[in-house]
C-alpha cells in the first residue's frame, strides 16, 4: 500500500542460478518472475526496494557441465552469466543488481562469515567419510556421484540432494552409487578432513525464531518444513568444504587443496550483492541499514528445491554470524511447472529455455501466462494451447481490446484528447468506485505475495470495464447524445489509466506503451541496463535497474480532461493456432535429439 511518508525497505532476494545452463520456464515461474512483480509493486507504493541476485558460479554443477562441453569452468561461467543478464533484461526483470559470485567482494564476504562462524564455535573440523572412485582416483563430491535416494527411493538422486523429494543428505548415504565421470561403481568410502557447520548448535535459536508468532504469512509448505527440521532434534553438522578445485578458498591454513562448498558461499550472495549494489552507487556503508535494521523486510524468492537452504541453513548461518544480521521476513517458495503434462528435464531436453522463448514471443504475454496460473500452492502445467488461449482471449480480447476500443474511439471522435465529462450516473459511479477500490483489493494480495489472485483481481476490473462499455455503447450514444458519449469515454479512460498502474508490475512493457498512448511523457518501466564492472578477479557484465523516477503511484489518479492522447497501436498480437503444433513438434524434436 502507498507509503510515501514512511517508506519501508524491502530487500528482494532472488535465487542464484547456477551458471551452467539457460533458465527455463519453470525457473521463471518459480523464482525469477515473482520477485520482479513484487519489487515493481513495492516501488509503485513509494517503498525502497533493492532486488539482488547473481550467477552461482562455483561447485560441481559448473565443473560437471564444463567438462561435458569440453570448455574451462571460467568459460562456462562467462557464457551463461552473460546469457542470464541478457535474458533477464529482455524479460524486464528489474534487478537493482544481478552480479555473480566470483567477485572479490563475494569472496571477502564469504571469508568474513566463515571466520565469524569459526570464532563463534559453529564450525569444526572433522574427518568425513566420502565416496572415492577407484577408477578416477578421486573423491566424488555432490554431482560427481548419483544413486538411489535414501529417503524416497528415486533412482537418479545426486550426491547432495534428491531432485524428486528435495531432501538433502550426504553423498555416502546414496544407495547403489555410481560415478558420474566413469559411469562405474568401483567406489569405496574414504576419510577426508573437512569443515562442518554445526546446524544442531543453531537449532534452538532457529526454533525460537520460527515460533516467534510472526510467521503467519509464510506458505505452509515452507513453514512446516523449517519448523519440523528445527524441532526434530536431529540436525547435525554438515560439511561445508569439498575436495574439488573450483570454489571460494578456505581462509585457514592447511586447506589449500579444498574449497568451500558452493551452497555455503552462494546463499551469502544476498549479503554480498547488497554490499555490492550500494558500493556501486557510491554508498559503501549503506548495506548496514539494510541488514541490521529489523524493520527492513527481506523476502527470498525460490523454487521448492531450495527450501532447506533458505528456511533453515541460511537463517542458521545468519544466527551463527553473531552480528545480528536480519533473518528472512518471508520465503515465498513456489512449486513446479510442468510442460505439456511432463516434468521439465534439462538432461532429457524436455524444456523451454527462456532465451529460446523470447526469440519468438514478447515478454509480457509470458509474464501474464506464468502469473495467472502461478505454481504458488501446487504444481501447474504449461501448455502451448493454454498459452495461446490466455494470450488471445485474455490479453488481446479482454484487456488489449478494451484499450483499443476506448483509445481508438477517443482519438477519432474526441479530437485525440480526453473528453470533458458531464455528470455521472450510477453506472459511471459504480465503475469509478470499483477502479478506486481495486488498488486496495489488488494491493493486499500483492503484499501477501499472492500474485496469481492479485492478477486475477486486476483482470476482473478489465472485465467490468468491458461490460460497462457494452452497456453504455458510446458508439451509439455519440449519434444521439454526444455529451453522454463523452462521459462514457472519460470514465473508461480513467479506468484504463488505473488499470495501467494495477497491471504495471505484471506487464511492464505494454503498460509503458499504454502510458505513452494516454499522453504521458514519463517512464513507468524504469531504466534497466547492462553495465560492466571490474575488480581484482576480473570483469563482468551486470544487470542494473534505476526505478527512482517512476511516473506512477499505486493509487487512483485522475487523467485530466483535455489531455492529448497519442495514436494507439495494438498492445498485443493475436497468435495463430498453428503455433500449438509447431511448438509441440519443436519440443519433441529436442527430446529426440537428446536420446
Ligand atoms: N544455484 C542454486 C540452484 O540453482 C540456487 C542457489 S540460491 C542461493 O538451485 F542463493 F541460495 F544460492
Ligand atoms: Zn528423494
Amino acid at each position: 500500500m502507498p507509503n510515501d511518508s514512511h517508506p519501508s525497505k524491502y530487500l528482494v532476494c532472488v535465487a542464484w542460478p547456477y551458471a551452467s545452463g539457460d533458465r527455463h520456464l519453470g525457473h521463471v515461474a518459480g523464482a525469477y518472475l515473482p520477485p520482479d512483480i513484487y519489487a515493481r509493486y513495492q516501488r509503485l507504493c513509494g517503498n525502497e526496494v533493492r532486488m539482488v541476485s547473481g550467477s552461482d558460479t562455483h561447485g560441481t554443477p559448473v565443473t560437471v557441465a564444463a567438462a561435458a562441453e569440453g570448455i574451462s569452468n571460467a568459460e562456462m561461467v562467462a557464457h551463461y552469466h552473460a546469457r542470464f543478464v541478457q535474458a533477464f533484461k529482455d524479460l524486464g526483470l528489474s534487478f537493482d543488481l544481478f552480479t555473480h559470485t566470483d567477485t572479490e567482494n563475494h569472496w571477502n564476504v564469504t571469508h568474513e562469515l566463515f571466520l565469524n562462524h569459526l570464532k563463534n564455535g559453529y564450525l569444526y573440523r572433522d574427518s568425513q567419510s566420502q565416496p572415492y572412485c577407484l577408477v578416477d582416483q578421486r573423491f566424488l563430491a555432490d554431482r560427481y556421484i548419483e544413486g538411489t535416494c535414501p529417503i524416497c527411493g528415486y533412482a537418479d538422486a545426486r550426491g547432495d540432494q534428491c531432485d524428486n523429494c528435495g531432501n538433502i543428505f550426504d553423498a555416502v548415504e546414496l544407495i547403489s552409487p555410481r560415478c558420474k565421470i566413469c559411469g562405474q561403481s568401483q567406489i569405496e568410502v574414504r576419510e577426508t578432513e573437512h569443515f562442518f557447520f554445526d546446524l544442531g548448535k543453531a537449532s534452538p535459536d532457529l526454533a525460537q525464531w520460527l515460533n516467534d508468532g510472526n510467521k503467519s504469512h509464510w506458505r505452509h509448505a515452507v513453514y512446516n518444513y523449517a519448523k519440523q527440521q528445527a524441532e526434530s532434534g536431529e540436525l547435525r553438522g554438515r560439511a561445508i568444504t569439498r575436495d574439488i578445485d573450483w570454489g571460494v578458498s578456505i581462509p585457514v591454513e592447511g586447506f589449500d587443496d579444498k574449497v568451500i562448498y558452493v551452497w555455503y558461499d552462494a546463499v551469502q550472495g544476498y549479503l554480498s550483492a547488497t554490499r555490492e549494489v550500494f558500493a556501486l552507487d557510491g554508498e559503501a556503508d549503506t548495506w548496514r541499514e539494510w541488514w541490521f535494521d529489523p524493520e527492513v523486510k527481506s523476502l527470498y524468492f525460490i523454487g521448492k528445491d531450495n527450501i532447506p537452504f533458505h528456511s533453515m541453513i541460511w537463517p542458521a548461518m545468519l544466527i551463527a554470524d553473531g552480528r545480528g544480521l536480519n533473518l528472512p521476513y518471508d520465503v515465498p517458495a513456489n512449486e513446479y511447472l510442468n510442460i505439456e503434462d511432463k516434468k521439465i528435464s534439462t538432461s532429457r531436453r524436455w524444456t523451454i529455455g527462456l532465451p529460446d522463448f523470447l526469440s519468438r514471443y514478447d515478454p509480457d504475454p509470458l509474464r501474464y501466462a506464468l502469473t495467472i496460473n502461478a505454481p504458488e500452492t501446487r504444481d501447474v502445467n504449461f501448455t502451448w494451447e493454454e498459452f495461446l488461449r490466455r494470450n488471445n482471449e485474455e490479453l488481446v480480447a479482454t484487456w488489449g481490446n478494451l484499450v483499443n476500443r476506448v483509445l481508438g474511439f477517443a482519438y477519432k471522435r474526441f479530437d485525440g484528447a480526453v473528453p470533458e465529462p458531464g455528470s455521472f450516473d450510477e453506472i459511471d459511479q459504480a465503475l469509478l468506485a470499483e477502479s478506486e477500490a481495486a488498488f486496495e483489493r489488488v494491493g493486499a494480495e500483492l503484499d501477501a505475495v499472492r500474485l496469481k489472485i492479485a492478477l486475477t483481481r486486476a483482470m476482473e476490473l478489465a472485465h467490468s470495464a468491458n461490460r460497462y462499455l457494452n452497456e453504455k455503447a458510446p458508439w451509439t450514444q455519440i449519434k444521439t447524445e454526444p455529451a453522454a458519449a463523452g462521459t462514457t469515454i472519460y470514465v473508461a479512460l480513467q479506468v484504463i489509466d488505473r488499470l495501467k498502474v494495477l497491471l504495471n508490475p505484471f506487464l511492464p512493457f505494454t503498460t509503458q506503451q499504454l502510458h505513452g498512448y494516454l499522453g504521458y511523457e514519463g517512464d513507468i518501466f524504469g531504466n534497466l541496463y547492462i553495465d560492466e564492472v571490474s575488480d581484482a578477479r576480473g570483469t563482468r557484465p551486470v544487470l542494473r535497474y534505476k526505478g527512482n523516477d517512476l511516473q506512477a503511484r499505486w493509487e487512483p489518479q485522475t487523467l485530466a480532461p483535455g489531455q492529448a492522447l497519442n495514436k494507439p497501436k495494438a498492445l498485443y498480437t493475436k497468435l495463430d493456432n498453428s503455433i500449438i503444433e509447431e511448438e509441440r513438434e519443436r519440443l519433441v524434436a529436442h527430446l529426440a535429439k537428446a536420446e
